[in-house]
């Protein structure tokens, strides 16, 4: 089955609240089996449902590996993710099979920076745990060294990963009167420029930076890049947040580190595993705000990002340049 009897393409959509703008750009020339429910669709289901499909409209909860792509078969064109992370497909795999590959970059850059700062604001000035002070009797009386964290005014950011969004960090931080911005990444980035950022080795990063944002993608080499070596190489004071995916951090060295007092305090909007189990030691420190993973979640940027997944899918149904190939 390659189109309908209409003639029409046929696309498998992994959510069933996948934001409207692109859903329906799609049905308008496409036949569109969207998944039933909100929650991610079971393997089983998945491996069902694309078989025979054109097109695969997922998000990065959906495995997209040779299984999957087995089972869709000879039909499949395209597969589209709502996310600008692509870890979770086996690219190498889809361009063997002459399948294409839609992302989302750009329009969720503003969305994820953003975010990031609210997560560092949030652990250095110790937000949740101040609300939970406040609501709870801890707020005796203003005091003086109370609550106290450090500022971003005069202080060493170094983020680690330079591309669309770490570049947007940089700018946003600068804003705040820091000392320093540094950066580590594979190259150079002419864009430094506008924030004075300085490119320096990992180790380099990790020594001097008061807090280290963690911006790269997951790859071979950024796989737990953030280490109990590396956390020992920080500042005892340092806050570390990451907005970039749970992988790129040694975890368990992490809780290690957070609960030894090494680092200060830690900001994830990313962990491992997702969703972060209840028990996971991570809840239970003071030093550490664990958000769920919504660094894109502007009602802006999810709307954007689901037009472009589906403008994606269709221009490479109709074999033209998509708006946004994963190359
Ligand atoms: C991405 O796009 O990769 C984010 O993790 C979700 O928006």
């Amino acid at each position: 089955r390659n189109m309908s009897a209409k003639g029409r393409y046929q696309i498998y959509v992994t959510r069933s609240d996948m934001p409207e703008s692109g859903v329906q750009l799609l049905k308008d020339q496409c036949d569109v089996n969207l998944w039933n429910q909100p929650s991610p669709v079971p393997r089983a289901e998945l491996l069902k449902e694309v078989a025979g499909v054109n097109g695969i409209y997922c998000s990065l909860t959906d495995k997209i590996d040779t299984e999957l792509l087995d089972a869709a078969g000879p039909s499949l064109k395209v597969v589209a993710t709502i996310s600008v992370g692509h870890d979770h497909i086996d690219v190498a795999e889809c361009k063997k099979r002459g399948v294409r590959i839609g992302y989302t970059p750009d329009v969720l850059t503003d969305a994820t920076a953003e975010l990031t700062l609210a997560l560092l604001l949030a652990t250095s000035r110790r937000v949740p745990e101040a609300i939970h002070e406040a609501k709870t009797g801890g707020w005796v009386s203003w005091a003086p060294t109370w609550m106290t964290g450090p500022g971003l005014a005069g202080a060493t950011v170094g983020i680690v990963g330079f591309g669309r969004i770490g570049q947007a960090v940089a700018r946003r931080v600068k804003a705040f009167n820091t000392e320093r911005i540094i950066y580590f990444n594979r190259s150079h980035r002419p864009e430094e420029k506008e924030t004075g950022a300085v490119k320096v080795s990992f180790d380099e990063l990790l020594t001097p930076s008061d807090f280290v944002i963690c911006c790269a993608a997951l790859v071979p080499e950024t796989k737990e890049i953030f280490n109990k070596e590396a956390f020992e190489k920080m500042k005892d004071t340092a806050i570390f947040v990451n907005t970039s995916r749970g992988g790129t951090v040694d975890q368990d060295a992490l809780i290690e580190a957070l609960k030894t007092h090494k680092i200060r305090a830690a900001g994830l909007d990313v962990t491992s595993p997702e969703p972060l189990p209840l028990d996971n030691p991570l809840f239970k420190l003071s030093n550490c705000v664990v958000l769920p993973h919504i660094g894109s979640a502007t009602i802006e940027a999810r709307n954007t990002m689901s037009e472009l997944t589906a403008r994606n899918i269709l221009a490479a149904l109709h074999g033209t340049d998509m708006p946004a190939e994963l190359k």
